[in-house]
């Protein structure tokens, strides 16, 4: 499943994209601010592929439940969505839908999954409405959750890290039992050109693209190694024989200190790190010695999509492979809070220009 906004600025892309969640086999899609542009397009799609879409306004929407319960074995599984804040909506009845359809939900299935793509299930919600409404086992949440890369556990609640630009795909297996706590492991995988492509999928994005004449708008990372997080660390220090002026610049950068920073807070734990560790991302290891070279935000951290290369490096790209949704994984709205106001700014400064003409 997934909390929604999945289409860009062109309606031909609703039944691209759910072509692929029929072929992943979702079993439901929430509704963003950006998929209502194109709501008659979801809801035909969705009949049409059989994935249901759900949201809490669905009063409004002929064919959209504000939550759906599916039935697997002798689990009722339930997911409801809270959609995504418009702010020109009336936010009373907004709410007064998310907690009726909360509710109601809560009491129609054993395990709860909420989409949260509006961030309204802060940690401090959950506690707050633990007593009243029951907890959500499951929550995916928006922009508020990225930069999480394992759950998080608040009350019975489980958060799921929260993947952008469907770069990756989260997988949780979760187990259940009468009477016990909810069991939950989770993976995810990264959406490289090691994946191998379903057929119908592949065919229906490049008629888009044919059609379009216009790539889509998240161009699928090149062929790599490497998952989100297993294990495919590359040491800033390989990357210093070619690249010497960055690495010089980069050396002087806050981010060369980032783990350091932690060891000075006492901070080596997992709410931390994720941010702060690019050892850390890859490996699930750290150490207190992780500062003795310059560790933190690596140059794997900003570049992972042109790595490895070899001495005749990457195919050119445009901007060294990344983009600003890699500096929002970690700059997020609450770490970062000046970070979208002042990104050319801070964009400036992590690229190594500047140093080079000083
Ligand atoms: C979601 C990613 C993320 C997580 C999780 C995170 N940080 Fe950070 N942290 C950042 C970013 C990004 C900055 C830089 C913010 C800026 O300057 O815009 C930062 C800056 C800092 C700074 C320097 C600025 C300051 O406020 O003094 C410290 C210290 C720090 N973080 C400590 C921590 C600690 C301790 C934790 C765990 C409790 C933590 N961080 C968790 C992303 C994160
Ligand atoms: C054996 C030499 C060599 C090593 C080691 C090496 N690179 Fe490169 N890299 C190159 C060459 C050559 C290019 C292409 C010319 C250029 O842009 O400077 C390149 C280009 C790049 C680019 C620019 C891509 C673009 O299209 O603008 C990035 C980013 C990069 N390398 C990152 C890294 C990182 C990170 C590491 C370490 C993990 C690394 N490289 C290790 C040789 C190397
Ligand atoms: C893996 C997480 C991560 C990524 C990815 C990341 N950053 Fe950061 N960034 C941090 C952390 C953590 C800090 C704070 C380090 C510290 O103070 O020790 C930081 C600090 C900074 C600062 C210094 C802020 C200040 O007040 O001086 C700038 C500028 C910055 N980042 C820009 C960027 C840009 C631009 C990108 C994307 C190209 C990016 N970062 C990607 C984690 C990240
Ligand atoms: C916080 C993110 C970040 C980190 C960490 C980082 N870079 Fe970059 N890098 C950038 C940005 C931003 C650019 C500029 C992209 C553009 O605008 O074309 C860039 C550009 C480059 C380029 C293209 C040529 C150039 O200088 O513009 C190379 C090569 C490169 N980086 C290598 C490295 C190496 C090697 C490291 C580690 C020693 C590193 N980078 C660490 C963000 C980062």
């Amino acid at each position: 499943m997934d909390a929604g906004n999945l289409c860009g600025d062109d309606e031909r892309q609703v039944p691209v994209v759910f072509g692929a969640l029929k072929a992943m086999r979702y079993a439901a899609t929430g509704l963003g601010r950006f998929d209502l542009r194109f709501l008659p397009a979801y809801v035909r799609e969705s009949k049409q592929s059989g994935v249901p879409v759900v949201h809490i306004a669905a009063a409004d929407i002929p064919d959209v439940a504000p939550y759906v319960v599916k039935q697997v074995g002798d689990v009722r599984v339930g997911i409801v969505s809270f959609g995504d804040a418009d702010p020109k909506d009336d936010q009373f009845e907004l709410k007064k839908r998310r907690y009726a359809a909360f509710a109601a939900a809560r009491q129609a299935c054993d395990v709860l999954v909420l989409l949260d793509l509006a961030n309204v299930a802060t940690d401090e919600w959950l506690q707050r409405n633990a007593d009243r409404f029951g907890s959500p086992d499951l929550v995916i949440g928006g922009e508020a959750r990225w930069g999480l890369f394992e759950p998080k556990v608040v009350g019975k609640t489980r958060i799921m890290p929260v993947c952008n630009e469907a770069r990756y795909v989260g997988v949780a297996k979760v187990g259940v039992a009468p009477g016990q706590e909810l069991k939950v492991g989770f993976t995810w995988y990264h959406l490289d050109g090691n994946c191998a492509e379903d057929p119908d999928v592949k065919k229906s994005v490049s008629d888009y693209v044919e059609a379009t004449h216009k790539t889509m708008q998240t161009p699928m990372p090149p062929a790599r190694s490497t998952q989100a997080s297993s294990g495919t660390y590359y040491d800033s220090r390989t990357c210093a024989p070619c690249h010497k002026s960055e690495q010089d610049h980069w050396t002087t950068s806050v981010h060369a200190g980032a783990t350091r920073k932690l060891i000075e807070q006492r901070s080596m734990s997992l709410q931390c790190l994720p941010c702060h560790s690019e050892k850390y991302r890859q490996t699930k290891q750290y150490s207190a010695s992780d500062d003795q070279y310059n560790q933190g935000v690596e140059c794997a951290s900003c570049h992972i999509r042109v790595l490895p290369h070899g001495a005749g490096g990457p195919p050119k790209m445009t901007t060294a492979g990344i983009d600003l949704d890699t500096c929002r994984v970690c700059h997020t709205r609450e770490r970062s809070p000046e970070f979208e106001r002042r990104s050319k700014e801070y964009w400036d400064k992590a690229g190594h220009k500047a140093a080079k003409e000083s």
